[in-house]
C-alpha cells in the first residue's frame, strides 16, 4: 500500500544489499523508518520486540530468517537450530510456526549445497502467497460489505468497528481485516470504520494511519466505546484479524477480540474474522484450553508511547510508581459468537464443517 504517495510492502528483499528491509512498527504511526535485519538474532528481536508483527508479518519474517540461517550453514543441524530459535519469540500468533514448518520441511529434502538459494526462494514465496491470500480475502470481505451497503439509503456509510492492527503492515500487503475496506473504499462504497485504540501497544494508532492514507473515514475510539456504540446502532459490522484460529472457528486475537464479539452477540451485529489459511491450526479444537496466550512485559501497562508536543516520541507512565500490570497479549472468542470467518477460498461458518469445507486437504492432512 502507499505511504506519501511510494507503494510499500511491509518487508522486502534488497537484492543489492543481500538483506531483509522491513518497516520498524515501534515508531509508527509518528515516524517511518526502514530496517536492514542482517543476523539471526537481529531476525528475533525484531519479532520479539514488534518491530514486525501481526501474525502473517511474523511468519514471513521468520522465512526470511531460515533463509539467512541456510546462508550462514545449511547444516540440518543449523537449521533446527534456527527453527527453534525463531518459534521461541512469540507463542501465539501460528503462523510463525506454519511458516518454519514449511521451510524446514522443504529444505530438508533439499541437497545442503542448494539450500540457500531454495530458501530465500521459498521465503519469497511465503510472502507473494501472503499478498495474494489477502487480496482474495479483500474480494470475499467486499461481498458482504456490499450486502450490507444494499440496504442502506444511498451515500450512507457502512460503519465497521474493527480491532488491533489487521492492516497491509500486519501481513505483506493489504491486511486480511483490512482488505475488504480497502476494495470497498476503492469501489465507492462510503464506510466509516470505527477503530479500536487496542491498549497496551495502540496497534489501532497504526489502523488509524493505514486508513488514513488510503483516504477511509474513521475514528479512534477507545477500547471500551465499541459496546456503547453497539447499543446505539452506530455499528453495522465488525471484521477483526486473528493470530490463531481452531479447526472448529474458536479465534484468538488481540485482547479485547472476545469482549467485542460478546457486545456484538447481545446486539446482533455480525461479527466477522478475516482469516487467511495458515492462521488456521487443524491440531487445536478447544481454543480456550488450548491456545498458549503470550504474556507480555507488564511495562507495556504502566506506560504508554506517545508523541511528545516538540515532537520527539516518549514512553511515558500512567500508573503510580510501583503499580504491579499485568500483560495477556490474547483472548479467544468461542466459536459461537462468530458470524462468519472469511477466508481466501470464500466465507464459511466459524465450524468444523465451515473450515473442512473450503479447506478439505488441510483439515485431512491434520
Ligand atoms: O501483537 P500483535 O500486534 O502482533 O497482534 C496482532 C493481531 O492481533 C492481529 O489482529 C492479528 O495478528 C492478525 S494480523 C493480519
Amino acid at each position: 500500500m502507499k505511504v506519501d504517495g511510494t507503494h510499500y510492502r511491509s518487508l522486502w528483499w534488497d537484492e543489492s544489499k543481500g538483506s531483509l528491509q522491513i518497516i520498524d512498527q515501534r515508531w509508527l504511526p509518528h515516524d517511518f523508518r526502514i530496517e536492514s535485519v542482517e543476523t539471526i538474532e537481529a531476525f528475533a528481536t525484531a519479532i520479539v520486540e514488534m518491530r514486525v508483527r501481526g501474525a502473517p508479518l511474523i511468519g514471513a519474517t521468520a522465512a526470511y530468517g531460515m533463509a539467512l540461517a541456510m546462508a550462514n550453514d545449511p547444516s540440518d543441524e543449523s537449521m533446527d537450530k534456527a527453527w527453534s530459535y525463531l518459534n521461541a519469540t512469540r507463542p501465539t500468533a501460528i503462523n510463525l510456526r506454519w511458516a518454519l514448518d514449511r521451510c524446514r520441511a522443504t529444505l530438508r529434502a533439499i541437497a545442503e549445497a542448494d539450500r540457500k538459494d531454495a530458501a530465500l526462494k521459498l521465503a519469497h514465496e511465503i510472502s507473494e502467497e501472503d499478498v495474494g491470500i489477502c487480496r482474495a480475502i479483500g474480494e470475499n470481505g467486499l461481498a458482504l460489505i456490499r450486502q450490507i451497503a444494499a440496504k442502506k439509503p444511498a451515500g450512507e456509510p457502512v460503519r465497521i468497528l474493527t480491532h488491533c492492527n489487521a492492516g497491509w503492515i500486519a501481513t505483506v500487503d493489504w491486511g486480511t481485516a483490512t482488505a475488504p475496506m480497502y476494495r470497498a473504499h476503492d469501489e465507492g462504497i462510503p464506510l466509516h470504520v470505527w477503530v479500536d485504540e487496542t491498549r497496551p501497544r495502540c496497534q489501532g494508532a497504526l489502523t488509524s494511519w493505514e486508513l488514513g492514507s488510503h483516504g477511509i473515514a474513521h475514528t479512534y475510539i477507545t477500547d471500551n466505546a465499541g459496546g456503547h456504540l453497539m447499543q446505539h446502532g452506530q455499528v453495522d459490522m465488525v471484521i477483526t484479524g486473528t493470530d490463531r484460529t481452531t479447526r472448529r472457528g474458536d479465534v484468538c486475537n488481540k485482547i479485547g477480540t472476545y469482549l467485542k464479539a460478546l457486545a456484538a452477540h447481545d446486539n446482533g451485529v455480525p461479527f466477522y474474522v478475516a482469516l487467511p489459511s495458515p492462521t488456521i491450526d487443524w491440531t487445536v479444537e478447544d481454543g480456550v484450553a488450548e491456545i498458549p496466550i503470550e504474556e507480555r512485559d507488564p511495562r507495556e501497562t504502566t506506560h504508554i508511547q506517545g508523541k511528545l508536543d516538540n515532537g520527539s516520541i516518549a514512553s511515558v507512565q500512567v500508573t503510580p510508581d510501583g503499580t504491579e500490570g499485568a500483560n495477556h497479549a490474547f483472548d479467544v472468542t468461542p466459536n459461537r459468537l462468530v458470524t462468519g470467518l472469511i477466508t481466501e477460498r470464500g466465507v464459511c461458518a466459524a465450524t468444523t464443517e465451515g473450515l473442512a469445507g473450503l479447506f478439505p486437504e488441510m483439515a485431512q492432512a491434520a
